[in-house]
């Protein structure tokens, strides 16, 4: 029997359901995660490095012996922490640099897509404010201006007026509101029709589409309020049918790999497919280099296979030869979050009830283990994930089994799932 030492980076929830699914492994016989939170300390040693520090991480997987490293967040992926793991000899999952630009610049992306015949909305890129403003008069609204590069998920403004608009490019372009980020912004067409999350595990040539999922982006119900990391998810997504899996299959996810690989950027790892099905089929709305968090939580709840298995073909280039497989049920991931997150909260508040939940995993993303009791260390704290035959007994089981948790001023939302049941 093969015997791994695993590295995870990364300390959200994501994080966590990704040690639980490794931790399943035989072939796993130690676990690390980087920095980690408190929950995933109950399952692997948490190391103190921070998931940005690239030498530190290199330093301590070499001094560590460490046999592979999975590196999750998006920020060491665009740095290039996997291409420094290989020059150091060591394997890792994830996109080198050079691939993980499809979530590092929309540009880049919006280009990839249209040189490749891949499906998104109709686009102009600027480096020159007049001349988006003057693009923006001449399309009218509604019309999205986008930032060029990373603005954790507010660089996005779907104006529904040229006024709106205008202001978002003079905001980028010239307040300088994200910085470099928006010194270069795309401008697009405005797409309608539901949203879906499709993640894909892919070693450069084979793709295996996830079950499909669905974030809950805004912080409060009927998607009101600003913008968070995610505030629940559910899987599959009701909206996306076999048709649509078939259609983006042939028309975005395949051509996709294939587009990266011609272009000398093999993508290696897991790409986030967040799509549109409008009208017109199944549209490209941005990619991600990563799992989503929370929608990692919900469908790794699903999966059967052996992760680590999976991962390692993804590596190794031999996805083509692994059996990837799902439970043929729901999941629903709610996340407990901080009173005020995203936008002002405390930290530190002792969470209550943990050990009253049955029948849900609760994955921990800003918690801290201190002395036997989890303090609350972030903005989003919990996810109480459960499965269910179908996607009605799944968003119930996981509300009933946050019922006992608590902690100071947390915050959920009611609507996790029952919005899209209800439109049904
Ligand atoms: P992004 O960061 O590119 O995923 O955009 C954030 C959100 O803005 C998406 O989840 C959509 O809800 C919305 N959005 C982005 N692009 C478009 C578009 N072209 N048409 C309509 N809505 C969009
Ligand atoms: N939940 C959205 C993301 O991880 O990008």
């Amino acid at each position: 029997m093969i015997t791994i030492k695993v590295l995870v980076v990364g300390s959200g929830g994501r994080e966590h359901a990704i040690c639980w699914a490794l931790k399943k492994s035989p072939k796993v016989t130690e676990l690390y995660c980087a920095p980690g939170n408190g929950g995933i300390a109950e399952l692997a040693v948490c190391v103190d490095v921070k998931a940005t520090d690239l030498d530190g991480m290199v330093a301590w997987a070499k001094d560590n012996a460490m046999d592979f490293v999975m590196v999750a967040p998006d920020d060491p992926l665009a740095m290039g922490m996997v291409d420094a793991m290989e020059a150091a000899g060591i394997r890792a999952f994830g996109p080198r640099a050079c691939a993980a630009i499809v979530e590092g610049s929309k540009a880049f992306s919006k280009e990839l897509m249209k040189k490749y015949g891949i499906p998104t909305a109709a686009y102009e890129i600027f480096t020159d404010k007049d001349a988006a403003l003057r693009y923006v008069e001449a399309q009218g609204a509604p019309i999205v201006v986008k930032c060029d590069g990373l603005a954790l998920g507010k660089g996005v403004v779907v104006a529904q007026t040229v006024e709106e608009a205008k202001e978002a490019v003079v905001n980028m372009m010239e307040n300088k509101a994200f910085g470099e980020a928006g010194a270069k912004v795309v401008i697009e067409e405005c797409m309608t029709g539901p949203e879906v999350t499709v993640l894909a595990f892919t070693d450069g040539k084979t793709i295996v589409p996830m079950p499909s999922s669905q974030d809950h982006k805004r912080a409060f119900d009927g998607d009101q309020g600003p913008n968070t990391g995610g505030m629940g998810a559910i899987s599959p997504c009701p909206n996306y049918t076999s048709e649509h899996a078939d259609l983006c299959m042939k028309h975005i996810f395949q051509p996709t790999v294939d587009a990266l690989n011609a272009e000398g950027r093999t993508f290696r790892g897991v790409i986030y497919f967040g799509m549109m099905l409008t009208p017109n089929g199944p549209k490209v709305v941005e990619y991600n280099a990563r799992f989503g968090d929370p929608e990692c939580q919900a469908v790794l709840s699903l999966l059967e296979t052996d992760l680590m298995d999976i991962l390692e073909a993804c590596v190794d280039g031999t996805l083509d030869q692994v059996d990837v497989r799902f439970r043929i049920a729901a999941s629903c991931c709610l996340v407990l979050a901080s009173g005020g997150y995203p936008v002002a909260y405390e930290k530190g508040k002792e969470i209550t009830g943990l050990d009253q939940v049955t029948d849900a995993v609760v994955f921990h993303a800003g918690t801290k283990l201190q002395e036997g009791k989890f303090f609350t260390n972030g903005g989003r704290v919990l996810g109480v994930t459960a499965v269910a035959p179908t996607l009605r007994d799944a968003v119930d089981k996981a509300y009933a089994a946050a019922k006992p948790i608590s902690f100071e001023k947390m915050h959920f939302r009611k609507d996790i799932g029952y919005h899209i049941l209800d439109a049904q």
